[in-house]
């Protein structure tokens, strides 16, 4: 029969403040990567020479059996005050009484939970940073396909200039980029090791901390109560999902039936149980509100941990599900939006629609023309125009295809769209550098892992 062990043994506590006060319920989430900080945490304090051989050994083997099937821990996890507690208990059942009481040396909940949770975090931003290489990827396959396809161009959502669907989405491919930079910088802080930290100061039991594999955090107070590493990444993938959310609504209002200048195939809408006609964008409208949730996770987040005093507090727990959820929603969003920019359809026809349904959209580049040719100064150009397209004159306005290819700016629709988009290209070849860095980062991590296991079977 397996022996409870508690940390609150002897101290009475109310069953509602154990389940008030308990992470079971979202421990789960981390269940894998809290048994990879415990394994790092062994081998450890074996290179340490602090556990001997078979202790270290059996630990190993008990710590790799949850690895592999966490269920096992995660059904046990019930009645105790979090993961890390049930895991000593789990621990006892399966590597024997006297080796799991060795475990506990010179580690805290406090550096374990701080470990796991970036582990966790490395993980999920390895994925994230793919996956958003692959979203930057497939909108610049699309930007090149599209290159020469007229596209209204909105400020304000009022029909403003002549751009392509090539431009449009390069603007997004630019967001998507930039944002991987910083994602990729988040993962490197979120990779560090906070295994011999302690609660706070440390400990003086003298573990080797180069044992593990990831570069430390250099303090252990950093280490054991900050979660730095976790509110950057919410907040950067918040911003990337604001982005995103920019897109989502572009495609629903742009595939509204008045305009018409993206479609969206059958298997991306869906229909009304009450109006068969209806062909609604459910995914850019999911990936919409999901982007504004990201942006509520981040306010959370960050107030979590506003004010609080250096050290951990039980508070930083309550900031762990808004992590898992933040991530995850991050990286459905990245999928959402290659789904929609890898299968949209655009009408090139539609801003001919939108000219002869009265819309205006070559009036700057008309007053640039005056200008250009006639020399006339821009303010009486404009002027000019401006009479025009207000009612009271009447002015040539240039062919949407003339406009297109006389635009001289770098990065807009015409000649300077190609070379933006080779440009754009050589920034994502380096983003996905510094991802696969995150991926060797993690490499490293299972890789000391499956060391520690296999040097007990030699
Ligand atoms: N369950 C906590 C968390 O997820 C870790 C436990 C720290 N508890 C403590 N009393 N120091 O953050």
């Amino acid at each position: 029969m397996r022996v409870k062990t508690v940390y609150r043994a002897g101290m009475r506590i109310s069953e509602w403040v154990q389940g008030y006060t308990s992470s079971v319920e979202h421990d789960t989430v981390i269940a894998r990567e809290v048994v990879e900080a415990a394994m790092l945490h062994v081998t450890m304090l074996r290179e340490s020479r602090l556990l001997d051989e078979e202790t270290a050994c059996r630990l190993l083997g008990a710590l790799e059996a949850l690895r592999r099937e966490p269920g096992r821990l995660i059904e046990a996890m019930r009645g105790y005050e979090d993961i890390h507690e049930a895991l000593e208990a789990v621990l006892e059942e399966l590597a024997g009484r006297e080796a799991a009481r060795s475990f506990p040396l010179a580690r805290s909940r406090n550096d374990h939970v701080a470990m796991a949770l970036r582990l966790w975090g490395l993980r999920m931003l390895e994925r994230i940073c793919r996956e958003a290489v692959g979203l930057a990827e497939t909108l610049l396959r699309r930007s090149e396909e599209l290159a020469d396809a007229p596209f209204p161009l909105h400020t304000h959502f009022q029909p403003a200039q002549v751009g392509t669907a090539g431009h449009w989405l390069a603007s997004y491919a630019e967001a998507v980029i930039d944002a991987l930079g910083v994602l990729a910088e988040v993962g490197e802080v979120t990779a560090r090791c906070t295994l011999g930290s302690g609660p706070a100061a440390g400990t003086t039991v003298p573990v080797d901390r180069s044992a593990c594999p990831l570069p430390p955090a250099a303090d252990t107070l950093y280490a054991t109560g900050s979660r730095l590493f976790a509110n950057l990444a919410i907040a950067s993938l918040a911003a990337l999902a604001t982005e995103l959310s920019r897109f989502a609504a572009d495609v629903v209002l742009l595939s509204h039936p008045s305009i018409g200048a993206v479609r969206l195939p059958d298997e991306l809408v869906s229909t009304s149980s009450a109006m068969p006609h209806k062909r609604n964008p459910v995914v850019a409208e999911v990936l919409r509100a999901r982007a504004a949730r990201l942006a509520g996770l981040a306010a959370a987040a960050l107030a979590v941990n506003h004010g609080l005093p250096s050290g951990y507090s039980l508070d930083l727990q309550e900031e762990n599900p808004v992590y898992y959820q933040a991530l995850r929603d991050a990286l459905e969003a990245l999928e959402a939006a290659r789904l929609l920019a890898e299968k949209l359809e655009v009408d090139p026809e539609a801003i001919k629609r939108m000219v002869e349904g009265g819309a205006v959209l070559t009036s700057l580049e008309a007053a640039e023309k005056l200008t250009l040719e006639k020399r006339v100064p821009f303010r009486d150009a404009y002027m000019e125009v401006a009479e025009a397209v207000r009612g009271s004159g009447s002015i040539n306005q240039p062919s949407i295809r003339e406009v297109i290819m006389s635009r001289a700016s770098l990065g807009a629709a015409g000649p300077g769209l190609r070379p933006a988009i080779r440009l754009l290209r050589e920034r994502l070849s380096s983003a996905r550098e510094r991802c696969s860095k995150l991926t060797r980062l993690l490499a490293s991590v299972e890789e000391r892992i499956e060391e520690g296991v296999g040097k007990c079977r030699s």
